[in-house]
């Protein structure tokens, strides 16, 4: 066990990232980022040599101290897993009056990024958890009615306000266009930061998580993760949280310096949209976020 290697991962207290948070135990001393003490202690007497820190990634104040405590902790770094993330049909603000989503799944991470890269040794892998439903060209996407990421600007974005053209399910332009926010990000700073090393990963249509749950009652959810894992074309991209999170900790865990790569399901490196893929939007969407959570600043 590589002990004196330590790994930050985010949203450790269920589905993707509580089978990530167990597994990645086998490969240092993890650094456990959640908004409930309560759960990441428990997550901790799960995996052992763990450390919480509370962190509500919707709310930059928290985001901001939970980058301080973490940098004070003084252990060597050698991975960062943004993969706490929420999906909502009931529209919602966060501390700083932006849509809760957004916040919470581009704006949060973004910000502890930024706060921590300075921080990162040499060679330190970042990763972030992003999704397969910013693509409107996707298959299941389509098929699915929706409508892909509907980004007008970050500021547009925090007002809950998306791209015309959307899709009639309450939420999901809010989660497609965080998504697609945050792959833009991701594969940005890999451009703009070769002495570290970002990449993202769709983990597939994962049954048996959390996400969602909150708006569904348990048999529609069961239901619903149960029928996309046997039904094409749905069952091609689905995992589960076991699987999803052997694919993470390959990447989190590699040597071999990879950066600005998207990873499916199965670890393979795919394309996000054609949108996300343009550089010219990446900077776009990274200059838009740093100028909104300047102003807030
Ligand atoms: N499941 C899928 O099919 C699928 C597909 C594509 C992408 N993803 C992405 O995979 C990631 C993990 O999702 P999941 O499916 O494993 O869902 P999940 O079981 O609901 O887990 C989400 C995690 O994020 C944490 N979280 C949510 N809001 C937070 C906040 N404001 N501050 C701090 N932590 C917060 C949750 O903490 P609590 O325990 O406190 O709620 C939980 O640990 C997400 O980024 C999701 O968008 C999932």
């Amino acid at each position: 066990m590589e002990k004196h290697k330590a790994y930050i991962i985010t949203g450790p207290t269920s589905g993707i990232g509580l089978a990530t948070a167990l597994e990645l135990a086998k490969h240092g001393t993890l650094i456990l980022v959640g908004r409930n003490r309560e759960k990441l202690e428990s997550v901790q007497k799960q995996t052992g040599n763990a450390i919480p820190v509370v962190c509500d990634l919707s709310d930059l104040t928290s985001v901001k101290s939970a980058a301080r405590e973490i940098i004070g902790l003084q252990v060597p770094i050698a991975g960062l897993l943004n993969n706490a993330g929420m999906m909502s049909s009931k529209a919602a603000k966060n501390a700083q009056g932006w849509d809760l989503t957004y916040a919470t799944n581009h704006l949060g991470p973004f910000a502890l990024t930024e706060a921590l890269v300075p921080h990162l040794p040499d060679g330190c892998n970042v990763v972030f958890i992003a999704s397969a439903i910013e693509d409107p060209a996707r298959k299941p996407v389509k098929m699915m009615g929706m409508k892909g990421g509907r980004y007008i600007s970050a500021a547009a974005s925090a007002a809950g306000k998306w791209k015309e053209g959307g899709t009639k399910m309450p939420g999901i332009d809010a989660y497609a266009t965080s998504k697609q926010c945050i792959l833009a990000a991701a594969l940005a700073f890999a451009r703009e930061n070769p002495r570290l090393h970002f990449n993202a990963i769709e983990p597939g249509i994962t049954r048996g998580t959390g996400l969602g749950a909150a708006d569904v009652n348990a048999f529609v959810h069961f239901l619903f993760g149960h029928l996309m894992a046997i039904i094409p074309p749905f069952s091609r991209y689905s995992s589960t949280p076991a699987r999803s999170a052997k694919v993470i900790c390959k990447v989190l865990t590699d040597l071999s310096g990879k950066s600005g790569l998207y990873y499916n399901e199965k670890g393979v490196p795919m394309r996000g949209s054609d949108e996300v893929m343009d550089p010219i939007f990446q900077d776009r969407v990274v200059a838009e976020t740093r100028a909104l959570l300047h102003e807030k600043s």
